[in-house]
């Protein structure tokens, strides 16, 4: 072992609130990423070591996929391998995030202990040689992975280049073999109390599905659509899909916990957000860690939402960039390069959002297997001379040279827009209104306006206190889960501006409608009753004619489509009202003023142009101003520190566009100048500014 202390992370140990632990924290922005060194001689290595330090690499992830050949056979283990390559790390001033290797287990493991291996809907049980190919409730999966994870923390606990676990990696296999289904039964218990407790929150009474006693419940595999499972059935098995995931997580997390108290502990989330829920899992992490890997058409207001999403999980706090590919993937149906800039404009739009780290996936391109056409900082090639590694090398100068400026640091949001998943789950495991229902995609274009405007948003839970908003969106708010409605009214009533949309309030947690009136407890603040929901084909669309009372902020005809709500005033009054059919000339907008604050709601999925006028007219009342005016296309976004204000400002246009700072004067913390006025920024290209406080 190597006995000379890097110094990379700062022994300052401070007190994290959420979890009430001391574990270390970063003084530098974390660059570099996934490294898979076992696959590379010891000349490769030190070669490696050479190329790290000419990008600027600062932590490498490692060993991720190596359970295999650290634990040949069951308690056997070979770590000599290993203890080699962190010490030639460590002597080269590297951070190591280590991880645990039970992302893919050996195959002694799933021979021996086929339970292991996870069964899919059909009843299929699956095969070896994947990854994440593991059943979360295997006992014998988490026992052997508390082994590897003791292991790995015994030996490895003093080492210097130790700076942060990863457990795991990308969690989320279902599973649907008899263990599972046994653990579902003991979920429902613990949630239910009682059989009849449950027969009247999954209301079984509908198609005779009354059951009477726990074994009697089976899991929802049946896959023919006509079948389909009652609801509310298939959104336990989402949640307990989460309760297992976390717990197996949990399984690993003690043990590394219990033996290097102050290490921090993540995993990286996968980038497809739906599958677990991630307000949930990320309580159980020190960071937030997530895998960015957009597709080539994914417009700049897509990739921030995710940003702010993981910005939100833990209130604000900033969160790691896990993964992000310097160029190609592989795994999707045309792989694009990245363009010249692209790989840095991806990274400072998470930086500027909220991220402390930019790491990639991953830093030498495999030889073998199906990543060997997945991009890579060091190609091939094998040397410095490419396109790909010199971006990678100015954008870790760059972040070098940022030094810890604005780690840690916060991002000021007077808007928040709520994202929940048992919502999410419920309103698309709904038989109805509509097959084009997607809440993601809803949120975004709820969102758009709001990015387009450069207003910071933060991505709230629905327990969440809203307090210090002045805004609060609700897209689709169809699960009202108890409480909310009365922090929502408590916030219209002292003056916050609520923005609610057709799908709201229309269930409980256990997806029962809520009996009355829509939408339920929020139609009092609303000022309005929906008494029915029309369909609208995919290409059918209706009108949206603005009243006399929205002349103000409103002109012309909008569209709208999706769904159509008719709406029946109760005290609000109608900013816009339906062009055709046989509800025409009714409500489709309304706002009520309720207490000090004002209640709007947008019965349909209005059109880009209707919810721009109406997002702007709302920030103008509120007086909610973007951080500096700039051209379309530049997205503008500032973190809030103790010693002062980092600004972002990202060309994502073709041409050259402006931000302007007017008569403020700024440090442009990349070109060490100080600068005022208009400032050009080129395409893809970025300012880092900074203002002391
Ligand atoms: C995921 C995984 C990585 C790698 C990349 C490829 O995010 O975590 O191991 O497979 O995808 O894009
Ligand atoms: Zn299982």
């Amino acid at each position: 072992m190597v006995k000379s202390d890097p110094g990379l992370v700062l022994r300052e140990i401070s007190h994290m609130k959420a979890s009430k632990l001391m574990i270390k924290l970063f003084d530098k922005i974390l660059y570099g990423g996934d490294y898979n060194p076992d696959q590379w001689d010891d000349a490769t290595i030190r070669e490696d070591m050479r190329l790290f330090k000419l990008a600027n690499i600062n932590m490498v992830s490692l060993p991720i996929f190596s359970w295999a050949k650290l634990e040949p056979d069951e308690g056997i283990y070979n770590f000599e391998w290993l203890d080699r390559i962190l010490d030639i790390i460590g002597k080269n001033g590297i951070m190591v995030n280590l991880a645990t290797p039970t992302v893919a287990q050996p195959a002694w493991l799933s021979t021996r202990y086929p339970e292991v291996l996870p069964v899919d809907r059909a009843g299929r049980k699956r095969t070896h040689g994947m990854r994440v190919f593991f059943c979360v409730n295997s006992l014998k999966y988490r026992e052997r992975a508390a082994a590897i994870a003791t292991e790995m923390a015994t030996r490895y606990k003093n080492h210097p280049t130790l700076a942060m676990w990863h457990v795991a990696n990308e969690y989320g296999t279902r599973c649907y073999c008899p263990t599972c289904e046994a653990q579902f039964r003991v979920w429902l218990r613990k949630r239910y109390g009682t059989i009849e407790g449950l027969n009247k929150n999954w209301h079984t009474c509908f198609w005779g599905r009354t059951v009477y006693s726990f074994e009697e419940i089976s899991l929802p595999t049946e896959l023919n659509d006509d079948y389909r499972f009652n609801p509310v059935i298939a959104l336990d098995y989402e949640r307990f899909l989460t309760a297992s995931t976390i717990d197996c997580y949990l399984n690993e997390y003690n043990v590394l916990r219990k033996i290097t108290p102050d290490i921090p502990i993540s995993t990286n989330m996968s980038g497809y957000i739906k599958k677990l829920d991630q307000f949930e899992f990320t309580k159980h992490m020190d960071y937030v860690g997530w895998d960015n890997y957009p597709w080539p058409q994914d417009p700049p207001h897509y990739l921030a939402f995710k940003h702010d999403l993981m910005r939100g999980l833990k209130d604000g706090k900033s969160f790691l960039l896990a993964e992000q590919s310097p160029n190609q993937q592989n795994w999707q149906p045309f792989n694009k390069l990245k363009k010249p800039g692209e790989v840095r404009q991806l990274a400072y739009q998470a930086i500027a959002r909220g991220a402390d780290s930019s790491l990639f996936f991953q830093l030498r391109q495999s030889i073998g297997g199906q990543e060997k056409w997945h991009g890579a900082v060091i190609a091939h090639a094998g040397h410095e001379n490419t396109r790909i590694f010199q971006e990678c090398a100015m954008l870790g100068a760059e972040l070098a040279k940022l030094g810890d400026t604005f780690l840690r640091a916060r991002t000021p949001a007077k808007v928040g827009i709520f994202f929940d998943w048992d919502t999410w789950n419920a309103a698309e495991l709904s038989s109805g209104p509509s097959k084009d229902l997607d809440y993601l995609k809803f949120a975004y274009h709820m969102y758009k306006p709001f990015h387009e405007a450069n207003i910071a948003v933060d991505v709230l839970n629905v327990h969440r206190d809203l307090s210090e908003y002045d805004v609060v969106l609700a897209p689709m708010l169809y699960m009202l889960k108890p409480g909310v409605a009365e922090r929502i009214t408590k916030f219209v009533e002292n003056g916050g501006y609520f923005i609610a949309t057709t799908m709201t309030g229309m269930v409980d947690e256990s997806d029962r409608s809520i009996f009355g009136e829509y939408p339920g407890p929020l139609k009092e603040v609303l000022g309005i009753w929906v008494e029915e929901t029309d369909a609208l084909f995919t290409d059918e669309q209706n009108t949206m004619i603005p009243t006399p009372q929205a002349s103000h902020f409103l002109n012309g005809e909008y569209k709208c489509s999706f769904l159509c709500d008719v709406i029946h005033l109760r005290g609000a009054e109608a900013l816009a009202t339906y062009g055709r059919d046989f509800y025409a000339g009714k409500p489709v907008v309304t706002v009520n003023q309720y207490g000090k604050g004002r209640a709007f709601y947008v019965g349909t999925k209005a059109d880009d142009q209707f919810l721009t006028a109406l997002t702007n007219m709302i920030l103008s009342q509120k007086q909610i101003t973007p951080p500096y005016k700039a051209d379309t296309g530049i997205e503008v976004t500032q973190r809030l520190g103790e010693k002062g204000r980092t600004i972002f400002a990202i060309n994502n246009n073709a041409t050259t566009a402006t931000i302007d700072l007017g008569s403020d004067t700024a440090k442009d913390l990349l070109n060490d100048c100080e600068v005022t006025g208009r400032l050009e920024i080129a395409p893809r290209d970025v300012k880092v500014l900074w203002k002391e406080a």
